[in-house]
């Protein structure tokens, strides 16, 4: 990565009287300063440096694009417990950062900077310390730190870090290349007697042989309904499907974020197949229509469309498919919305704020159930990479909720809608490149279609029998 085009590319969106201040991240304490989590770096600081060390700071001058960085060379000391490291001029020398200051002289190039009448340009903090941090250095109270926020950095950065480059692409591809393994395993393990505990720690353990992190806490469930399920305590049973919605991070730390749901059993089930082969439906059309200029949200709207279509023919809507969209039917099965950015973060930039990166120029976040949760609808442009992730679940309380309401009668027929209840979710989720006249899916292929995870499975049957197939519908 060409970090030092990067950062002169910001600067031409400033001048002379602007200075870009960006703190990277320090360690964040588990319950005692020294037993601290695994180290992130800041995403942005990462963009414009590459380094993953705790408690720098970065500044860039904008009118040249000159930079700073603010950080302590490690001591004798330090070696005594983390061993040799090399230097921080060494570091910011290969980056081409122009000069290195101890970090103790910060907040002093701070008070000039601004006593001199130049604005200090920052970006929102996500985390409790650096809004501390930044309040302490820019004198100001804490709670005035996030509005102060410079909406001309986040606008400059966002515009940057949306299209992704070469270089970027082939870190996802990394990140992906690991995923797959993840999948594999997570489909063969899905067996009759696992937990679902089982099941994620096969895939935490691939990551970690890779010496990376997952991009975000892995879901592994036989409640793919629950959308936001954590819990892997239930023993997997014949008949039930496993949703996996399992991501690694690259070693250059960008996400994957990839989704299956897998049959326990060798074969899915009678109403399990119809399902699944809608998703995969609403996925496919969903993948032919990525190109640049279209907005997303009409590719959401659209595989909503192929939903409510496919769901008419199994008899669990009726009814006109375009009044049914208008109205919002269809998020009883599909509540959330069909992607997102990715990137350096799972929710490329939305610490940035979501709808900065998900709208803006002219789309608005619609504000009916379902769509509201579309995290980004605006047009797509060459370079852009999103997630495609079109789900259906059986929700009871929602089913029960709206049918006890007689909500929708015109489009649901909840005395159908009832009978899948207990067949939970389904979610298939792939990452794909906006091209300059499509689309690409990236990362090597996992498998998806039907008939292959069936051959697969059926490939992995213990000797002895534990698994067999049933019809559990
Ligand atoms: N894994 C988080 C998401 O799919 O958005
Ligand atoms: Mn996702
Ligand atoms: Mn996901």
């Amino acid at each position: 990565m060409n970090y030092k085009e990067r950062r002169n590319k910001l600067a031409e969106s400033f001048s002379e009287k602007d200075l870009l201040f960006f703190p990277g991240n320090t360690f964040s304490p588990k319950n005692y300063r020294d037993n601290y989590y695994r180290f992130r770096q800041d995403s942005t600081f990462l963009y414009y440096t590459g380094m993953d060390l705790p408690d720098l700071s970065l500044i860039v001058d904008g009118a040249s694009g000159k930079s700073y960085l603010f950080g302590n060379e490690v001591t004798v000391s330090d070696i005594v417990w983390t061993g040799w490291q090399p230097s921080l001029k060494d570091l910011a020398q290969k980056i081409a950062i122009e000069e290195v200051h101890e970090l103790s002289t910060l907040d002093d190039f701070l008070q000039r900077t601004k006593n001199s009448g130049r604005t200090i340009h920052y970006l929102p903090p996500y985390r409790g310390e650096t809004q501390i941090s930044l309040a302490h250095c820019l004198t100001m109270p804490v709670a005035d730190v996030s509005e102060n926020a410079s909406s001309l950095l986040v606008d400059a950065v966002l515009a940057q870090r949306e299209i992704k480059s070469e270089d970027e692409i082939v870190e996802m591809e990394k990140a992906l290349t690991i995923t797959q393994e993840m999948h594999l395993e997570m489909l063969y393990n899905a067996k009759s007697g696992a937990t679902e505990a089982q099941v994620l720690a096969g895939a935490i353990k691939i990551a970690e042989e890779n010496q990376v992190a997952l991009a975000y806490p892995g879901i592994v469930t036989v409640n793919g309904e629950i959308l936001h399920n954590h819990y892997h305590g239930n023993v997997l049973k014949e008949g039930d499907l496993l949703l996996c919605d399992v991501g690694a991070e690259s070693p250059g730390y960008y996400a994957a974020d990839i989704t299956r749901t897998y049959p326990v059993s060798l074969t899915l089930g009678t109403q399990q197949r119809a399902i699944y082969q809608l998703v995969l439906d609403m996925l496919n059309y969903s993948t032919a229509e990525l190109r640049p200029g279209i907005p997303y949200r009409d590719v959401h709207i659209g595989s909503t469309r192929v939903m409510i279509e496919g769901l008419k023919e199994m008899g669990l809507m009726h009814g006109d498919t375009e009044e049914a969209l208008k109205e919002g039917a269809g998020a009883l099965f599909f509540p959330h919305g069909l992607g997102h950015m990715i990137g350096l973060d799972v929710h490329d930039m939305e610490n940035l704020g979501e709808d900065r990166v998900g709208y803006g120029s002219g789309y608005e976040r619609g504000e009916q159930f379902g769509i509201r949760s579309l995290r980004f609808g605006k047009k797509l442009l060459e370079g852009h990479v999103l997630t495609v992730e079109p789900g259906i679940y059986f929700i009871e309380a929602l089913i029960n909720q709206w049918g006890s309401e007689n909500r929708y009668l015109d489009f649901i027929n909840y005395s159908e809608v009832r009978k899948y209840i207990g067949l939970g979710g389904v979610r298939l989720e792939d990452n794909y490149l906006i091209t300059e006249n499509g689309s690409k899916l990236l990362g090597p292929p996992i498998p998806i279609q039907i008939d292959e995870i069936e051959f697969l499975k059926s490939t992995t049957v213990d000797f002895g029998g534990a698994t067999t197939p049933t019809d559990p519908s």
